[in-house]
């Protein structure tokens, strides 16, 4: 339950570990826009070693972190390349953790809006709804719309790693604004 008084806390997810990523760029730019109602604090996926269920009974620290974050936020955001036609193993293999030990989903009923930007005309859409697919195993709630599929993402993001697009722009903020609606909806 969100109190009136309180500020929705929405978990970005970044599906890139690249330095100079472009949906890093896109996430930031999210975390940029001012907001009276929510703040969004950023997870770190890079040291989540890669899943083998013999390591669930000793749960790596990264992980214990990666799952308390998650159950403290009433929504996710996440912005992913699309990799080989699919989600980056890496986030892959966060939310596998996260979903785990069995009983414990991490993920269960949270409310998700998701962005992507890649190098392609596609805008990273395969990956988007290959993530779709996963949310229904997690029983998340995926925003609908606005799809903020980025193409040519190279392109509207300057040599400082800064969003320059302003339809891309307006595309994300129509997507916090969903995000912030459903989270409040969903927890009247
Ligand atoms: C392993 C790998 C697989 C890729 N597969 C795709 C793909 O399936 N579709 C696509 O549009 N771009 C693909 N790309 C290109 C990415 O869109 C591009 O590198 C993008 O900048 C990656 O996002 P980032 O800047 O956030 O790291 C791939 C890149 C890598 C490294």
């Amino acid at each position: 339950m969100i109190s009136m008084d309180k500020k929705i806390k929405i978990l970005g997810i970044v599906g890139s570990l690249r330095k100079d990523s472009f949906n890093k760029a896109l996430m930031n730019y999210a975390m940029s826009i001012h907001l009276k109602d929510a703040e969004i604090e950023l997870a770190d996926i890079s040291e989540i070693p890669i899943f083998n269920q013999d390591l669930e009974s000793s749960v790596p620290e990264s992980v214990k972190t990666f799952k308390s974050k998650i159950k403290n936020s009433n929504a996710i955001l996440i912005s992913t390349p699309e990799y080989n036609y699919s989600i980056p193993g890496g986030l892959k293999n966060a939310i596998d953790w996260a979903s785990r030990p069995y009983g414990d989903n991490s993920f269960d009923g949270k409310i998700v809006g998701m962005m992507s930007g890649s190098g392609g005309y596609m805008g990273g859409a395969r990956a988007q709804y290959h993530l779709r697919q996963v949310f229904v195993f997690l029983n998340m709630h995926p925003i609908n719309k606005p799809e903020v599929m980025v193409p040519m993402v190279h392109q509207k993001i300057n040599e400082n790693g800064i969003l320059t697009d302003e339809t891309t722009k307006k595309k994300i903020e129509e997507l916090l604004q969903a995000l912030i609606n459903h989270a409040k909806k969903l927890t009247d």
